[in-house]
């Protein structure tokens, strides 16, 4: 299954030359981000510097890695891209699609059975390109990336937003949409606008209920949502050396929900422990002849502020757990002021559900800490009065952890074990009862808290938090239980408190597995075959978009003014829709359905200015397409938050909408629109947003000169006859622009092929 050593020794040896090129050329110490985008330069040795924030440039990544819902549309366009092999190792993660909902076993071969068509898909496409597949059961792609093949120094793209997972490990790894990872297993580079770099220093120890999720929780509250858009976290300090590699991983996994372009670690003793412990003492080796490459220069360090361009310092050793919520991952709450902040705010304090996993919190050491609070509450004599459920990472760690006997103290407290994948993290949870939609509380380790996220309620408050804060919190069923100071009334009726959690880090009779449920690729692939149905309704072969016409576009109709938060789960849903994540036109149905409009306030209704009518959106955009007229989506800002999936581009793509309009997008979903040919524009002038009417239609002028760092001209013709013109920004290069005359990168990508 292995990661490749070789590879890794390829890497390692090219590091010297190119750090010592760019520091020449930087002419100041590097951090180590920079060390590392340094290193991974396409063209070799850096012969110019980089504007953070500003130039755009080539990569060339060491790894791509995909899950099972995403990898369905980038392997439906790699296999339009004409090449017998992948170019750089790759991995297919079979997670997303198993459906928690009576326990690991049974909703394993349930998902095996609903979705065996793309699972035998994703098996057979790896097979034959040189991809290794994980099958389902195996874990959640983060956190077997972590345990296999993440690595000091590395540099990878993943098609899901937490592939920043593996900076635990001191990678920078980065979600990308499908097409991205298309291009650079087609052998191409990756081109990213070079980050802007955040410094965080930690200080101090962790102790007691802090554990490396208040970390991020904490750094959420200070940067908010949007707070790391186009940049880099750098972790460092005293604080950081002291955290275990899973820990880090955790802190560098939330950092998708603050918009960082990624985060990472420099190499330290915790990550060599991690990469012995999981079978890699080779790949430690190797890093350790390299370490001063490994992390920032030590002037960086000593004066952050010099070289980053924000640094943010927190001591752990005064951290407090804290729980984010509801509804958004950057609403922090320590635990010491919940109770107050939930009554103030009416979030109903009963706690109906304790949820542990996800790939943020799902390591070995998350569930021996949170087991260590479930085994005091049996011995304590306590019950747990909310319902509790457990999705293990990945088969080793689950594996490992019931040999240790930590599965059977959660199962002893009458905890659920779900399969090791992401289940109710991304919406695939079949909660009894949550279609009544009754407002109600939940706590989970997970990353992600949006309305509907877990269960497809949107009355479920959702509280993000550390497993072992979970375990205590499901264990009183209070929302605003402070383990620190309360105290619980046990079977006796006696007052009695719990510890601090305790936990090893790494198991210490070593990880174990019997089957991880890997499938390594044929070494021959060509005569493997790949079936897709013409009559599936789960995958369906690409068609490639058309060329722009070569004309200013005229004519559009809003389709939709969506209002105040847009993501990627509003643009293109997950829980139920997952399953057509390889069929494009039936994925389209979902398209802004969870958008609110504008100008009425609600969801999936908007005006088909054709018939004067209300209907959903995916309906009337289809009539816009029937009748041969264009539409522009306007949205708010930060457009496109949330996750990589191109699903959310392609999908107003394929429906015939020409552009998308905002105040301000989020970095992955504005590289997929323009990856897809389509418009992505923003408003010079954030008020013009009010000028647009409900019957507006719309001319994009200037697409006949189209040129980077020039903005377009929108003439909104208003339904009184009036019309009026407004300036619109973008950030198209060059090339960017050869992908929207072309109608898309993969048209290019073909005929590069071909030729
Ligand atoms: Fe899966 Fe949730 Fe992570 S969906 S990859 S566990 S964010």
């Amino acid at each position: 299954m292995a990661f490749d050593i070789d590879m890794i020794k390829k890497v390692y040896s090219q590091f010297d030359g190119r750090i010592q090129a760019a520091r020449k050329i930087v002419n100041k110490p590097l951090t180590l981000s920079e060390k590392i985008l340094y290193a991974h330069l396409w063209e070799g040795n850096a012969t110019e510097t980089y504007e953070r924030g500003n130039s755009y440039v080539d990569f060339a990544p060491d790894r791509v890695t995909m899950q099972d819902a995403t990898a369905q549309m980038a392997l439906l366009q790699f296999m339009q891209a004409g090449r017998p092999k992948v170019a750089v190792p790759s991995t297919v993660h079979c997670d997303h699609l198993i459906q928690a909902r009576d326990g690991a076993e049974q909703d394993l071969n349930r998902a095996k059975q609903e979705s065996s068509e793309v699972f035998n898909f994703l098996s057979s496409v790896s097979n034959k390109y040189g991809i290794g597949f994980w099958k389902p059961g195996a874990g959640i792609i983060h956190q077997v990336m972590l345990e296999n093949y993440a690595f000091p120094g590395g540099m990878m793209i993943g098609t899901d937003s937490h592939t920043v997972n593996a900076g635990g490990l001191g990678m920078i790894a980065i979600g990308v949409g499908g097409a991205d990872a298309c291009d650079v297993m087609a052998g191409l580079p990756w081109e990213l606008k070079f980050p802007k770099l955040i410094g965080v220093k930690l200080t101090g120890k962790l102790s007691g209920w802090t554990s490396p999720k208040d970390v991020i929780l904490k750094v959420a509250g200070i940067l908010t949502v949007k707070g790391g858009t186009g940049a880099i976290v750098e972790y460092f300090g005293e604080g950081a050396e002291s955290m275990s590699c899973t820990g880090k991983g955790t802190i560098c996994n939330m950092g998708a929900e603050i918009g960082a372009t990624t985060s990472t670690f420099g190499y330290d003793e915790s990550m060599e422990r991690y990469l012995r412990s999981t079978n890699r003492a080779d790949v430690a080796d190797a890093a350790n002849e390299i370490k001063q490459h490994l992390t920032a220069d030590p002037e960086v360090y000593a004066d952050p502020e010099t070289y980053f361009d924000q640094v943010i310092e927190i001591n752990l050793s005064e951290l407090e757990p804290s729980l984010n919520g509801p509804f958004t991952p950057d609403l922090y709450t320590p635990v010491s002021r919940m109770r107050e902040e939930s009554s103030k705010n009416g979030w109903p304090t009963k706690v109906e559900w304790g949820l542990i996993g996800s790939c943020t919190n799902s390591s070995y050491e998350d569930l021996a800490r949170a087991a260590s609070i479930a085994r005091q509450a049996i011995e304590k004599g306590l019950d747990i009065k909310a319902e509790f459920g457990i999705n293990p990472g990945s088969e080793q760690v689950r594996y490992t952890a019931d040999r240790d006997g930590l599965i059977k103290t959660f199962t002893d407290l009458n905890a659920t074990i779900f399969t090791n994948a992401c289940g109710p993290c991304i919406g695939m949870w079949d909660r009894a009862g949550s279609d009544k939609q009754e407002k109600n509380t939940i706590v989970h380790s997970f990353n992600r808290n949006f309305a509907k996220r877990a269960d497809g309620n949107p009355n479920t408050y959702a509280f993000v938090t550390s497993p072992e804060m979970v375990a205590a919190i499901a264990i009183s069923g209070d929302l605003g239980f402070n383990p620190v100071t309360d105290t619980l009334t046990n079977k006796n009726g006696e007052q009695v408190k719990l510890d601090p959690p305790t936990g090893d880090e790494l198991p210490a009779r070593g990880f174990a597995v019997e089957d991880a449920g890997y499938q390594a690729p044929a070494e021959d692939g060509s005569g493997v075959q790949v079936a897709v149905s013409p009559t599936s309704d789960r995958l369906q072969l690409l068609e490639p978009f058309v060329a722009w016409e070569g004309t200013d576009l005229k004519g559009l109709k809003v389709l939709i003014k969506a209002k105040g938060k847009c993501t990627t789960d509003h643009i293109s849903m997950a829980g139920p829709w997952l399953k057509y994540r390889g069929h494009l036109d039936n994925i389209s149905n979902n398209m802004l359905i969870g958008a609110v409009n504008y100008f009425n306030d609600k969801t999936d209704f908007v005006k088909n200015q054709l018939t004067g009518q209300y209907g959903p959106v995916p309906a009337t955009q289809r009539a816009y397409k029937a009748a041969g007229i264009g539409s522009i989506v306007v949205g708010d800002e930060n457009y496109g938050e949330g996750s990589s999936r191109e699903h959310a581009a392609m999908e107003p793509r394929h429906l015939g909408v020409r552009a998308v309009l905002v105040k301000s997008f989020a970095r992955i979903h504005e590289t997929n629109l323009k990856k897809q040919g389509m418009l992505g524009l923003t408003f010079a002038n954030k008020d013009d947003y009010d000028k647009i009417l409900e019957n507006d239609t719309v001319d994009i002028v200037g697409l006949t000169t189209f040129a980077p760092n020039t903005p377009l001209t929108l003439v909104l013709h208003h339904a009184d006859g009036t019309s009026e013109e407004i300036s619109v920004n973008h950030t198209y290069n060059q090339q960017q622009i050869e992908w929207f005359k072309a109608g898309g990168a993969l048209n290019i990508i073909r005929r590069n092929q071909a030729n």
